[in-house]
């Protein structure tokens, strides 16, 4: 967590994640009283006193989903499809989905088995995994930890721990998942760093970040809500880093185009017509055209380049001699083709192509 004192000693945390934050809004605003199944969605900076690298940082940006009141494994299956779909949308690919159930009220004897397991050979993990098995055992299992892993190769493992319902769950999510033709692994090693998951986990990677890095990751959380005061409500839901989207993006070379920064740029050729620009770049604004002008009376060349840096779709360029007719030249950036455009058209035939 990213804690520190305020001027006023005051201990403060930056928010984490987004889950608990979005219970806590629902419960304050009486959102389940209204009705308790609430699909929701967010995207903000979160905050974590990670040790950067790439990747990785104190503040970064989440979207999230979140889904309220529905028990059923349909919700999982949801869920896991809405990240996949919307993933595939990005164009990232391949993505491998890593899924797994960590049970529920059946944890407690599990975790008693995987510390029994362990104790014997605690002393061969690194001090930080030592204090894991003291704080949660559970979290021993994603260890980065090279040794580590190696370790708990042959450890119990949550899936063959489960009780009647669980395991009856996990088995409909994942049929449900087969009939969708979403493709995904069983990784009995994904048991997520929060400690208010149950059942369904899972996390989402892909090639270009490190292959330890999820670019999306959640699950069930079906306790949450009843732990922060409100009435027992199941939920699910998972959270996206945006700049690993964006990272994995770039590294696949299917980040898309930049918006345009303007429509059009309004070029002035000679001296003494900025008050005329100005009033072309107001009449194409006031149609809802995005528009950038010259200011600077600076030679054609140095505007079109700057036009360029804007990506401008057209540039309407005035001289003396077209103002003498009350037109511009407009000129199409994409093809290089020029037009003459009486001054009184111009705001609605440029609207009308830009559209
Ligand atoms: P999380 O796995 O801690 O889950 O974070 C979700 C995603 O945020 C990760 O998969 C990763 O892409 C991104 N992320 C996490 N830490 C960093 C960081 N330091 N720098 C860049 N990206 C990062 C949660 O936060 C849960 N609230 C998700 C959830 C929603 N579960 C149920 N509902």
């Amino acid at each position: 967590m990213y804690t520190f004192d305020d001027k006023g000693g005051r201990s403060v945390t930056l928010r984490p994640e987004g889950t608990a934050a979005v219970v806590r809004a629902c419960l304050e605003h009486k959102l389940f009283s209204d009705n308790p199944i609430q699909k929701l969605y967010y995207i903000g900076q979160m905050y974590r006193y990670e040790r950067p690298q790439a990747g990785r940082y104190r503040e970064f940006w989440q979207a999230g989903i979140e889904s309220f009141g529905v028990a059923d494994p349909t919700m999982d299956a949801e869920v896991l499809l809405c990240a996949f779909e919307f993933l595939s949308e990005l164009g990232i690919k391949p993505l491998v989905i890593q899924l797994n159930s960590i049970g529920q009220d059946e944890r407690a004897a599990y975790m008693e088995k995987l510390r029994e397991y362990v104790r014997p050979i605690l002393t061969e993990f690194s001090p930080r995994d030592q204090h894991r098995f003291e704080t949660n055992t559970l979290r021993m299992l994603d260890t980065k930890d090279e040794k580590g892993r190696e370790l708990l190769k042959d450890a119990p493992k949550t899936l063959d721990h489960l009780s009647d319902e669980s395991a009856a769950h996990f088995n409909s999510v994942r049929r449900l998942l087969d009939n969708a033709n979403v493709p995904y692994e069983i990784n009995p090693f994904i048991v997520r760093g929060l400690d208010y998951y149950t059942r369904t986990v899972f996390e989402i990677t892909t090639d270009g970040l490190g292959a330890q890095d999820a670019i999306l990751s959640g699950g069930r959380y079906d306790p949450l809500v009843e732990q922060m005061g409100g009435k027992p409500t199941p939920g699910i839901g998972f959270g996206a880093g945006m700049d690993r989207l964006l990272l994995a993006m770039q590294a696949q070379n299917v980040l898309p185009e930049p918006e345009p920064l303007a429509q059009a740029f309004v070029a002035t050729v000679g001296k003494g017509l900025t008050e005329k620009a100005f009033e072309v770049a107001t009449n194409l604004r006031r149609v809802g055209l995005t528009v950038e002008m010259e200011y600077q009376e600076r030679s054609l060349k140095a505007q079109m380049k700057t036009a360029n840096k804007l990506r401008a779709s057209y540039v309407v360029l005035l001289g003396e001699d077209e103002l003498a007719q009350q037109a511009a030249t407009l000129r199409n950036m994409q093809d290089g083709s020029q037009e003459t455009v009486p001054l009184a058209e111009l705001p609605s035939r440029l609207a009308a192509r830009t559209n």
